[in-house]
């Protein structure tokens, strides 16, 4: 079995009276495609968010490749070989594809999202090798005639892809992919599915956040279920499938009686 590359233990945060992560951990194996599923606020965003370095953890550890990761800015973390996508998808409107593609290589350089936005809108000749990197990123995804579109102009399927392409332009050891296929039709779904297992090909690691069930069966290794914030299951698709207590999590009171 492939070695321990991100390993989670004890996370735990409260937003005022709710605890919306109890004390979750898992490890994710280099190579993996591991998701993270779960009902409508479970915790899984927020599991991301605490990863991040977006929310501040109330306690837990999380090491990537040894290194401790909670308590670091996003930008650390992002330098370190950690890229996401998210839930809500978050392009830069009033950019191009190409320059949102360019925010990406930006991360490898400890830069902020927004920082790298403003030093391309602000653009000087030092670009023009982002510029080239990120061109090839594009061609790579199969992007490269989106490039000169502005991101406000894309339907919800192409947004997805350049998301995945920017968190790749950082070159990410880990991606940590909230929700991808959301809003996405069934063709579209199925390319996402595609993507992701070349992503993995390529040697980078997958935690994915999912509710389409199927891509999620269809493409982990393993699944970690949450409910409430906690830790219900953790096993391969087959064994998850037949869990009763995840079909009991998602059905409610329904499936307690079948
Ligand atoms: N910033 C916040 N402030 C207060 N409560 C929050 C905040 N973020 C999340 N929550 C709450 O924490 C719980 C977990 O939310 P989270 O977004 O992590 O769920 P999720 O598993 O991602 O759900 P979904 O599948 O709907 O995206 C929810 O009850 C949510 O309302
Ligand atoms: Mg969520």
């Amino acid at each position: 079995m492939n070695e321990v590359l991100f390993r989670v233990n004890g996370l735990s945060k409260t937003f005022g009276g709710l605890q919306a992560v109890r004390n979750v951990g898992f490890e994710v194996r280099e190579g993996q495609i591991k998701a993270l599923i779960g009902p409508n606020g479970a915790g899984k965003t927020t599991i991301f968010n605490l990863l991040t370095g977006v929310l501040a953890a109330d306690s837990g550890s999380a090491e990537f490749e040894g290194r401790e990761l909670i308590g670091l800015p996003t930008h650390r973390i992002a330098a370190l070989g950690i890229g996401r996508t998210f839930q809500t998808s978050l392009l830069f409107d009033q950019m191009t594809v190409l320059e949102n593609v360019m925010v990406g290589h930006h991360l490898r350089g400890r830069a902020t999202m927004l920082t790298a936005a403003l030093r391309i809108l602000g653009a000087g000749r030092e670009e023009n090798e982002y510029r080239r990197t990120a061109m090839e990123t594009l061609d790579r995804a199969g992007l490269a005639d989106l490039a000169g579109r502005s991101a406000a102009e894309l339907p919800i399927g192409q947004r997805r892809m350049v998301e995945v392409a920017r968190a790749l332009a950082a070159e990410p050891r880990l991606l940590m992919m909230d929700e991808p296929a959301a809003g996405l039709n069934m063709r579209e779904t199925e390319q996402m599915a595609e993507t992701i297992q070349q992503i993995r090909d390529s040697g980078v690691t997958v935690l994915i956040v999912e509710h389409d069930m199927s891509l999620v069966m269809s493409i982990s290794d393993e699944i970690l279920v949450l409910d409430q914030g906690q830790r219900l299951a953790e096993g391969p698709p087959s064994e998850i499938r037949n869990d009763r207590r995840v079909l009991s999590a998602y059905l409610g009171e329904e499936a307690d009686g079948c």
